[in-house]
């Protein structure tokens, strides 16, 4: 029995102590090269660990540990020699004040890098509040402000675990990735928050998001040109402006948007549901191939909105139509309740009408009455539940 026990001990022992070594490869502590959890700028240290493991000729990581650290605007860069893991378990605050910040390049940004690997359970504090009182419309303050996290043109790479919370401006934007996954990964800010969509996708494609919660104060993803095959499962959204494809065709030159699947996803409180908008007045453009399936709306505003007329502000030429074509797009399996009358609307371009819409078995309730929809310029091809039954006039 003692005999058996002891065994089994060592076994265990030697099982752990494997685990470790396998799952740290060349590892790089923060801590070891001088920072420390006292609130003081730890950029250098993080940057010189970086340095070293980025250089490692096998799998290396970088460890924040547990605590709370300051941290300056960064920039993490490839290429790196081998696959590269950086873990976050401490949280890390952003300056206030950010006016000596490089304009555009975020707070923490990681740039050209192939697997890559950005975990733990730790926390970027973007420090928001402190800004966010300014007001964002028409003027360039907001988009001044910012991002808390920027990938750039990483590939084979991994989000997971961490946390994003009050931004001065969006989460996280994401350019020119390929096959990028988000996992279990948090957007925290209130509904309040002014210009904080959540994740913002460009010019990237093979990008997955998954058992992710978004609280924020504008989208929680927003799909902008030049975004393929992005893939979007159990996601909850809220409170927030909803998911949404767009806007597309404010600029000249913008790629196509292809391949869009939103799945088993639930949106809560949020203004709008799923939204594809664009702008009148617009370049040419295509947005197709969009799937939105089996997913739950509660209190949503407008929880299926196609917007060709999208123009905040009065910035457009309202009465020239959009020229952005969108096409094959499927709703599928939308059931809740609506906090806005209008349930479903379409208003397509009467430039280029929207081609091969479907919605199938579509249950939206609203408290107020019946749910009510509007058509224009679309044919959607119904099947299944129809409430409110769209286009029937
Ligand atoms: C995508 O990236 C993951 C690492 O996050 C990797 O395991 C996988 O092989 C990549 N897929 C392709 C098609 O390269
Ligand atoms: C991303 O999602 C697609 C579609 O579900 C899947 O085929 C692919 O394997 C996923 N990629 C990763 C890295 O999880």
């Amino acid at each position: 029995m003692g005999m058996k026990l002891n065994t089994t001990a060592i076994a265990l022992v030697l099982l752990l102590a494997s685990a470790a070594e396998v799952s740290e490869g060349a590892s790089f502590d923060v801590t070891k090269h001088g920072a420390k959890a006292d609130g003081s700028d730890i950029s250098q240290a993080l940057l010189a660990a970086w340095k070293e493991a980025c250089a490692s000729p096998t799998p290396s990581s970088v460890l924040v540990p547990a605590g709370t650290y300051g941290l300056g605007q960064i920039c993490f860069e490839g290429p790196c020699k081998a696959p590269i893991n950086l873990i976050v378990e401490g949280t890390l605050k952003a300056p206030v004040d950010t006016k000596n910040f490089k304009a555009d390049a975020g707070w923490v940004a990681f740039q050209n890098i192939d697997h890559f690997t950005l975990s733990g359970k730790g926390v970027f504090d973007g420090q928001g509040p402190a800004v966010w009182g300014k007001k964002c419309a028409r003027s360039s303050y907001c988009g001044a402000l910012p991002i808390n996290l920027k990938f750039n043109f990483l590939t084979n790479s991994m989000v997971r675990d961490v946390t994003t919370k009050d931004s001065k401006q969006f989460h996280v934007n994401v350019l020119g990735c390929k096959n990028l996954s988000f996992y279990h990964f948090t957007v925290s800010a209130p509904e309040e928050s002014l210009n904080t969509d959540g994740i913002h996708i460009g010019r990237s494609s093979g990008i997955n998001i998954t058992n992710t919660n978004i609280k924020t104060g504008d989208d929680c993803i927003s799909i902008g040109d030049g975004s393929e095959q992005i893939t979007i499962d159990q996601v909850t959204c809220g409170p927030g402006h909803g998911i949404s494809v767009g806007s597309l065709g404010k600029y000249a030159n913008e790629a196509p948007v292809v391949g869009i699947k939103v799945t088993g996803s639930t949106l809560t409180n949020t203004q709008n549901g799923i939204r594809v908008k664009t702008w009148p007045a617009s370049p040419a453009g295509i947005a197709s191939n969009m799937h939105f399936e089996d997913i739950i709306m509660n209190n949503v505003g407008n929880p299926i909105l196609i917007d060709q007329e999208y123009c905040p502000y009065s910035q457009c030429k309202q009465q020239i139509p959009s020229r952005v074509k969108i096409s094959d797009v499927t709703f599928k399996n939308i059931r809740g309740t609506s906090s806005t009358e209008l349930a479903v609307k379409l208003v397509c371009s009467s430039g280029v009408p929207c081609q091969n819409v479907q919605l199938t078995d579509i249950n939206l309730k609203f408290n107020g009455g019946a749910p009510t929809s509007i058509c224009k310029n679309v044919k959607p091809i119904l099947g299944g539940v129809q409430q409110p039954r769209s286009c029937s006039a």
